[in-house]
């Protein structure tokens, strides 16, 4: 059995992504977490996979947003890719999906000739997931936009996917919200 993968306009796909966003992160349960005060950015683009015809119910499956952004690290202009919302229906975990949809946005990012690197931040639980599927800690510093201004981000752990720069260190400026 073929499965499909989108990959579309961030803001045009949302009305298609936001009931599997609301099912995994319902907005009471997200308010009392400890990151559940952080403002995220949109994404760029969206990776969504249908779930298949033999499931209890139609609609989408999984979810990643792909995000870009001119970042610095250490100080210097750098292009970066960006991670987000990953998740999958209950129903339909464990059959790849997410794996999937996380190498179409690394397949997806890398045809962005200017991106340098990938970021993405997650829960300690989630660490080992990311891992496994090629990601790096990254060790150092993150700074991003919330509404308050410019502050350390350190809601959650910043992993990195290398293109052409594999950063470890230093300090990386998102420039922008997080995701
Ligand atoms: C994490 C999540 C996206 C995985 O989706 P999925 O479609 O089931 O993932 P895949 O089928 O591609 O991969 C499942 C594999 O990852 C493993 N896995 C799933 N969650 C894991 C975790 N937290 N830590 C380590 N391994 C994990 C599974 O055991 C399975 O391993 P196997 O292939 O050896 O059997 C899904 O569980 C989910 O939506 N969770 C809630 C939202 C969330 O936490 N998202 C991550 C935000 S950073």
């Amino acid at each position: 059995m073929s499965i499909e993968i989108d990959v579309l306009n961030g803001d045009a796909s949302w009305p298609r992504a936001e009931p599997l966003m609301q099912a995994v992160w319902p907005a009471h349960v997200v308010e009392k977490l400890s990151w559940g005060h952080v403002k995220w950015a949109h994404a760029d683009l969206r990776v969504l996979i249908d779930a298949p015809e033999d499931a209890a119910q139609p609609g989408l499956a999984c979810h990643v947003g792909i995000f870009f952004r001119d970042a610095t690290w250490d100080g210097r202009k750098v292009h970066i890719g960006g991670v987000g919302g990953v998740s999958t229906r209950p129903d339909c975990r464990g059959r790849g999906y997410a794996s999937l949809a996380l190498n179409a946005a690394i397949r997806t990012m890398r045809d962005h000739e200017a991106v340098r690197f990938a970021m993405l931040f997650c829960e300690p639980h989630n660490e080992a997931f990311y891992q496994a599927r090629g990601w790096q800690r990254f060790l150092g510093e993150v700074y991003a936009e919330q509404p308050e201004g410019r502050v350390r981000f350190e809601a959650m752990a910043p992993f990195v996917f290398d293109f052409t720069r594999k950063p470890r260190d230093g300090i990386i400026d998102l420039c922008g919200l997080p995701w």
